[in-house]
C-alpha cells in the first residue's frame, strides 16, 4: 500500500493519494486545484489514478477533481446525494471501491454538509478491519465539521461523529482540513486516531443537545468568497479564480489614516450582515467576505479601496484576495472595528433588530492572516 497527505497551508485543506503497490491503481481524495503535485507523483511512482473523490462539495476552496480527471481515465466519484451538474460515479453508503488488495470503503457521514462521506481505507491481506478513515470535514482533529454550509444538519454532524467513534481505537484519522474556517477548534495536527479523539475530543462529552448548541452558536465567519467557491465546485458557476492563492504583500492602515482617508475612497467591511448591523465604521458598505468574488463588479479599481472587519484579519486576506485579483490601490484597516471603538469613535448601527452576531472570532492565522490579531 501507498499512502500519502497532502497539506495545503493555504487553504488548511489535506488531501490524500491512496494506491495500490501491487497493482499499481491510484486513488486521489480531495484534490486541492495544485493538480501538478499528484501528477508528478503518479508519474514518479508509476500509478494509474482509477478514482477522484471528493469527500463532499467544498465552500472553502475550489476542488481540483474535475481537472484531475480530465487528464485520466478515472471515475469521479461523490456521495450519491450529491448536487452537482456533472457525471460523477454516485457511491452509496457501505459500497466498496477495489484498488488492487485495497478496498475504500463508503461510509456517509452527513453534518458538515449532506453529501459528506468518510473513507475507510482497508487492506485485508493485512487485515479485515480498516486500519485509516479519510473523514473529510466530519470528524476533524479535535473538532467536527461547521454544520452551516448549505445543507448541513448539527444533528446529523452528531450522529456522524457518534458513528465514526464506533470504529476501533487503532484506526488512524486522517481528516480533509487541519486548519481554516470550516470547524472552529481545530487542534492543528493533521491526523490523530479513533481512541485518542473518544477520550480528548471536547465536543464527544456532550449530550445531543449541548452538541446541537455548541454547533449552531459562535461560529465563524463564513469563508472568503463562498457563495463564488460552493457553486463553482458544484457546477453552477465557474469562477476558479475565486480562491486565495497568492500572498501578496499588503499595506495596513490604522484608525487615524481610515478617518483622515482621501475623500474618493470606497470602505468596504467585510464582516457578516449582523456583526455590520450591530455597529460599523461611519461610510463603510457591507460586502461579507463570503461575497467578494461575487459582487467583485461592486468594488471600483479607479480609486482607493480600504476594507474593514472586526479585527483585521478578514479584511487582510480579503484585501489580498482584491489584490490578487488586480485591485491595485487596496489597503487593510489593523485592528479593524474593534480598535476603532477601542479609540472611541463613533459607530453606525444599521438595524438592531437582526439577529445579534453569533460569529466568533478565530485564531486562524495562517495563510498570510499578517498579525495574531482574532479576524
Ligand atoms: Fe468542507
Amino acid at each position: 500500500m501507498y499512502f500519502k497527505q497532502i497539506l495545503d497551508e493555504r487553504c488548511g485543506c489535506a488531501s490524500y493519494l491512496v494506491a495500490s503497490r501491487q497493482s499499481h491503481e491510484a486513488a486521489i481524495i480531495d484534490p486541492s486545484v495544485h493538480i501538478q503535485q499528484y501528477e508528478e507523483l503518479l508519474q514518479e511512482r508509476n500509478f494509474r489514478l482509477r478514482y477522484v473523490i471528493d469527500t463532499h462539495v467544498h465552500a472553502d476552496h475550489i476542488s481540483g477533481a474535475r481537472q484531475v480527471r480530465a487528464k485520466h481515465a478515472a471515475e469521479l466519484c461523490l456521495h450519491e446525494s450529491a448536487q452537482v451538474t456533472y457525471a460523477f460515479r454516485p457511491l452509496k453508503d457501505g459500497e466498496e471501491l477495489a484498488l488492487g488488495q485495497l478496498r475504500l470503503r463508503v461510509l456517509h457521514t452527513p453534518g458538515h454538509r449532506a453529501e459528506m462521506m468518510s473513507i475507510l481505507v482497508v487492506n485485508p491481506p493485512r487485515s479485515p478491519e480498516p486500519s485509516m478513515v479519510l473523514t473529510g470535514d466530519s470528524l476533524l482533529v479535535g473538532d467536527v465539521g461547521r454544520p452551516d454550509f448549505g445543507g448541513g444538519d448539527a444533528s446529523e454532524q452528531y450522529e456522524s461523529m457518534t458513528r465514526l467513534l464506533r470504529l476501533p481505537d487503532w484506526v488512524a484519522v486522517f481528516p480533509g482540513h487541519f486548519e481554516g474556517p470550516c470547524g472552529k477548534g481545530m487542534c492543528g495536527r493533521p491526523n490523530t486516531t479513533i481512541g485518542f479523539e473518544r477520550l480528548y475530543n471536547p465536543l464527544v462529552r456532550l449530550d445531543r443537545g449541548a452538541f446541537i448548541s455548541i454547533l449552531s452558536e459562535g461560529v465563524p465567519a463564513r469563508p472568503l468568497n463562498m457563495t463564488a467557491i460552493e457553486p463553482t465546485n458544484r457546477g453552477l458557476a465557474d469562477m476558479p479564480w475565486a480562491m486565495l492563492t497568492s500572498a501578496l504583500p499588503i499595506r495596513e492602515i490604522d484608525i487615524e489614516a481610515l478617518e483622515n482617508r482621501p475623500p474618493d475612497t470606497a470602505v468596504f467591511d467585510v464582516r457578516e450582515p449582523p456583526e455590520y448591523a450591530h455597529g460599523h465604521t461611519p461610510g463603510a458598505i457591507n460586502i461579507p467576505q463570503a461575497d467578494l468574488a461575487s459582487r467583485l463588479d461592486e468594488i471600483p479599481r479607479d480609486r482607493p479601496v480600504i476594507l474593514i472587519c472586526q479585527a483585521g484579519i478578514r479584511s487582510f486576506r480579503a484585501a489580498q484576495f482584491l489584490a490578487q485579483v488586480g485591485v491595485a490601490q487596496v489597503a487593510s484597516v489593523q485592528g479593524g472595528t474593534a480598535a476603532w471603538r477601542k479609540a472611541g469613535k463613533s459607530v453606525s448601527v444599521e438595524d438592531t433588530s437582526v439577529e445579534a452576531p453569533r460569529v466568533t472570532e478565530s485564531e486562524w492565522t495562517h495563510a498570510g492572516g499578517g498579525s495574531s490579531a482574532q479576524v
